[in-house]
């Protein structure tokens, strides 16, 4: 199996990327760590650990990280994942307790653990622990595997007019991460708007009839709700399991290496992530986007990985 890091702000979607990580046979999740994004730091680690006992997760460490965006004021997200990061379902008391380490300790700990090379850092949330991460302790970059990362998005945004969530929560850790010398796969909108969760596939989810799966059908039935209301989609897409299924199997989407940066300074561009589609790309690019989604092979992971967890 392939060894992630998962760094989340759970946040519907991120719920159903644990869930995915943990139930996927080709995923052996080393840690997780949270970041405010879609709530304060206090409510996503809280629902993170809610999620862990959903998915009857013991053994990883969980760790809380960053509170706030390196330079910027905090932004949550209540208008999609409700006040608590969160919505829908009732949320059990967490089984589990917090590793006592800082989330950018775990991050460095973890990498600095493993062979080179081995570790997948799989960013579901602002990047503010992983910039964090690659400053305090540089030599992790080159030992990490790759960052297949949610975010940005090279055509469209979803925060502002040019700009995704991820990325404009914190566009000056996301400048760190993209610039770094890893290898890194941006899964941004272009990908995550083809993961539609359907009628026909909440069914299919439906159809698995344990609690985790309940508890994802609630999930979505909220978030189709906010996603209707807040951003005028019939069917709202799941973005963070699609980061995990690229890791799990790459064939789940094609994606192109094109030079990629974030954009730090324009009055109307903030947080766009700039994708250089020019060809032939630069022998040295690092950097890849993901483009189409297979999307009945996604949803198949998703099933599959529920079915396995079946009831905890
Ligand atoms: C991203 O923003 C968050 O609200 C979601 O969890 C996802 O990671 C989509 O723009
Ligand atoms: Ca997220």
């Amino acid at each position: 199996p392939k060894k992630i890091i998962l760094d989340c702000d759970p946040g519907h979607d991120d719920a159903i990327a644990l869930l995915l990580a943990h139930g996927s046979p080709e995923i052996e999740l080393l840690a997780v760590t949270t970041v405010v994004g879609n709530q304060t730091l206090e409510k996503v680690t809280r629902n993170a650990l809610s999620v862990a006992r959903v998915a009857g997760i013991t053994g990883v460490p969980f760790a809380a990280g960053c509170a706030r965006p390196l330079v910027r004021t905090v932004e949550v997200a209540p208008d999609i994942h409700g006040e608590s990061g969160l919505d829908g379902p009732v949320l059990p008391e967490p089984v589990i307790e917090l590793d006592e380490r800082h989330a950018v300790d775990l991050i460095i700990d973890t990498i600095m653990a493993h062979e080179p090379g081995t570790v997948t850092l799989v960013p579901t949330g602002g990047l503010t622990n992983i910039a964090m991460a690659a400053r305090k302790e540089p030599r992790i970059v080159p030992r990490v595997k790759e960052v297949v990362l949610m975010g940005g998005g090279y055509h469209v945004g979803n925060w502002s007019a040019t700009s995704e969530f991820n990325i404009i929560i914190d566009p000056e850790a996301a400048h760190i991460v993209f610039n770094e010398s890893w290898p890194l796969t941006m899964v941004g909108l272009d990908l995550t708007h083809q993961a539609l969760a359907t009628p026909e596939v909440r069914e299919r989810i439906r159809a698995v009839d344990t609690a985790p799966a309940r508890f994802v059908e609630e999930l979505l039935q909220f978030f189709a709700g906010t996603y209707l209301e807040a951003q005028g989609f019939v069917h709202p897409p799941v973005h963070d399991p699609c980061a995990v299924a690229r890791v799990i199997d790459p064939d789940v989407m094609t994606a192109r290496h094109v030079p990629l940066d974030v954009e730090l300074s324009g009055s109307l561009t903030l947080g766009m992530t700039v994708a250089d589609f020019r060809s032939p790309a630069p022998d040295d690019c690092t950097t890849q986007v993901a483009v189409d989604l297979d999307h009945e092979r996604f949803w198949a992971l998703i099933v599959d990985a529920l079915e396995r967890i079946g009831d905890p």
